[in-house]
């Protein structure tokens, strides 16, 4: 395989040919090629995903690429695999290859600026999706869809307060702190921040809730596990547990239940996606409260996509539709979630 770095190139050389033959001299990345660009060459959508650490990003992924199918969009699709540069990487050589739209996961919410500036200055429009980045500069990317990850936390908060009985305006004083623990997701990242803002934005008028503790378990199921077992080992008194992803609260589960305490029982489980194994603890009362993070935006990402490559305008900020479950939903009555 000592040729491997020379056959990627030749690859990548190739459709690169390809791509400038297909579109001519008018691919220039210039906001005239939309204009030109022969109809059969149809769009060419470069797509950065960060990886596959949950059931939710899976379909997420697979969401993108059947919409991709559907709509006759050319995708081009790259893992990033947990890692920022690999993102940078990737965009960079959407960039050389000319695509129409660049579309990206944008695992953490800083360090986009110089990159997504060569984009603008190739005269390709930027499409966040998912996760938001910060920057100072809204010029560099047309527009955001995705989850609204406050909401999602301020939704989390609004169940404990339901949940524990808890009125407006009752003073702190005359309860038993309710101890939460929380498992956020990656560091860094726009839902992770948003989630804990959210939580407690709404908490923070309630002086009986008490955060004592709060870890980043990296969305993944394994470190949900180990980090729940240390925590066990280490607080005796905890009321809550707030979950950033179903993934992490599928490990949470397995460390409580190897504890002897039960889930959902002994301590009150609250868990964002929804993904199917989620729904199915809802089901068997080891969850509490579900809050949907959908993934399911590849239909509206195309439609964005065609909008950009019609030189239309799209919103800075569009959602994407959510809703919650609780333990008390009749549940026999919901669809498969498929992911
Ligand atoms: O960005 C969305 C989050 O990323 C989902 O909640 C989580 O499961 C995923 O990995």
């Amino acid at each position: 395989m000592k040729n491997l770095p020379k056959l990627k190139n030749t690859i990548r050389l190739l459709l690169l040919i390809f791509l400038t033959l297909s579109f001519g001299n008018s691919c220039k990345g210039s906001k005239e090629k939309k204009n030109t660009l022969p109809e059969q060459a149809g769009i060419i959508l470069g797509f950065s995903q960060i990886g596959e650490e949950s059931a939710w990003r899976k379909c997420n992924t697979r969401s993108v690429k059947e919409a991709a199918l559907e709509s006759g969009v050319q995708l081009v699709f790259a893992n990033a695999e947990q890692k920022q540069e690999n993102q940078i990487k990737a965009i960079r050589s959407f960039i050389a290859y000319l695509v129409d739209v660049i579309a990206f996961v944008p695992i953490v919410a800083d360090g986009w600026d110089n990159v997504l500036r060569e984009a603008k200055d190739a005269g390709i429009p930027v499409l966040i999706t998912d996760r938001k980045i910060n920057t100072a500069d809204n010029s560099l990317y047309a527009g955001f869809i995705g989850t609204d990850s406050l909401e999602e936390g301020r939704n989390a908060a609004l169940f404990l307060i339901k949940k524990f009985g808890i009125k407006p305006g009752e003073s702190g004083k005359e309860f038993k702190p309710i101890n939460i623990v929380e498992l956020s997701g990656t560091e860094g990242s726009s839902v992770a921040t948003g989630r804990a803002a959210g939580f407690r934005e709404v908490l923070d008028e309630y002086p009986q809730f008490n955060i004592i503790h709060s870890e980043s378990g990296d969305f993944l199921r394994s470190k949900g596990y180990e980090l729940m077992h240390s925590i066990l080992g280490k607080y005796k008194n905890i009321d809550v547990v707030f979950s950033h992803n179903d993934g992490m609260t599928l490990g949470i589960i397995d460390a409580m239940t190897e504890k002897g305490i039960k889930p959902g029982k002994d301590i009150v489980i609250v868990t964002i996606d929804a993904e199917q194994a989620a729904i199915d603890a809802l089901r068997l009362g080891k969850v509490n409260f579900v809050i949907e993070c959908n993934p399911k935006m590849g239909p509206e990402i195309m439609d964005l996509v065609q909008r950009l490559v019609a030189g239309e305008r799209i919103p800075r900020l569009q959602h994407v539709d959510e809703q919650v479950f609780y333990e008390t939903d009749d549940l026999s009555i919901l669809e498969p979630r498929g992911y």
